[in-house]
C-alpha cells in the first residue's frame, strides 16, 4: 500500500519523505489556509520534492471553472493531479480532462455508486473518507473494503482507492487490510503510528542497563 500525506506543509513533506511515507501528496483548501500558504507556490514546491501524485484541490463550482482550475493546475508540474470533489459537474470535469491526459482524484467520496461513477469518469483515484463517514454512524472502513473489491473485479475499472479522512493508526492498518491501493494520512498520525508506550520503556531499559557496563 502506498502511503501520502496529507499536508500543505512544506517541512512536513520533507520530514514524511525521509521515512519514506511520501509516495505522494493530498492537499485541500483546509490544509492550505492552515498553512496560510500560497496554493501555486507551494504546489510547486511540493512537485519538486516529491515524485508521486501532488493533489492540488479545484474550488471552482462550474464545469468551466473546474476545467480552467485543472488546466492551470496541471500546467504547474506533471506530477499534479487535480482533486476534484465528486458531483455532477466534477464528474464531468474529471472525463474531459482525462480526455485530454490531464490526471485528477475525485475526492469526498462516501457510497460504492459515486465510487462507480467515478470510474467511469475515468479518475486516476477516489478519495473515499473513513473518518467523516464514520462520524455519520456508517463504517468508514466497510466502504474502502466494497469499493476495492468491486474495483479489482472489473476489469474495466482502473480507477485507485485512496483512503482519506484517516484518524488513527487502527484506520491505517484497517484500510491496508480493506485493500486500499493508498492511504494518506497527517504529520501527526505519523507521530502516532511511530510510537508505543513499550518501545519507549524498552529503550529507557536498555539505556540504563548500558550505563552499568560502560560504569
Ligand atoms: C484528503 O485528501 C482529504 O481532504 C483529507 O484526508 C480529509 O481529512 P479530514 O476529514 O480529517 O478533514
Amino acid at each position: 500500500m502506498r502511503v501520502f500525506i496529507d499536508s500543505a506543509d512544506v517541512n512536513e513533506i520533507r520530514e514524511a519523505r525521509k521515512l519514506g511515507l511520501a509516495d505522494g501528496v493530498t492537499t485541500n483548501p483546509t490544509l492550505i489556509a492552515k498553512a496560510g500558504v500560497d496554493l501555486e507556490r507551494t504546489i510547486r514546491t511540493i512537485a519538486d520534492i516529491v515524485e508521486g501524485p501532488v493533489n492540488a484541490e479545484v474550488t471552482a463550482t462550474t464545469l468551466q471553472g473546474i476545467l480552467e482550475e485543472g488546466r492551470r493546475f496541471h500546467a504547474w508540474a506533471p506530477n499534479v493531479y487535480v482533486k476534484i470533489p465528486l458531483n455532477h459537474e466534477g464528474l464531468v470535469a474529471c472525463r474531459a480532462l482525462a480526455a485530454e491526459g490531464i490526471r485528477s482524484t475525485m475526492t469526498l467520496v462516501f457510497s460504492p455508486a459515486q465510487a462507480i461513477l467515478a470510474a467511469k469518469a475515468r479518475a486516476c483515484y477516489i478519495c473515499p473518507f473513513i473518518g467523516r463517514l464514520d462520524d455519520t454512524g456508517y463504517d468508514g472502513v466497510e466502504l474502502i473494503r466494497t469499493i476495492s473489491k468491486i474495483y479489482r473485479e472489473d476489469i474495466d475499472f482502473s480507477t485507485q482507492v485512496l483512503a482519506a479522512s484517516v484518524r488513527s493508526p487502527v484506520h491505517v492498518v484497517e484500510a491496508a487490510r480493506a485493500g486500499a491501493d493508498a492511504v494518506t494520512i497527517s504529520f501527526s498520525l505519523i507521530r502516532q503510528m511511530i510510537q508505543h508506550p513499550l518501545t519507549e520503556r524498552g529503550i529507557a531499559q536498555f539505556l540504563k542497563d548500558a550505563e552499568k557496563t560502560m560504569a
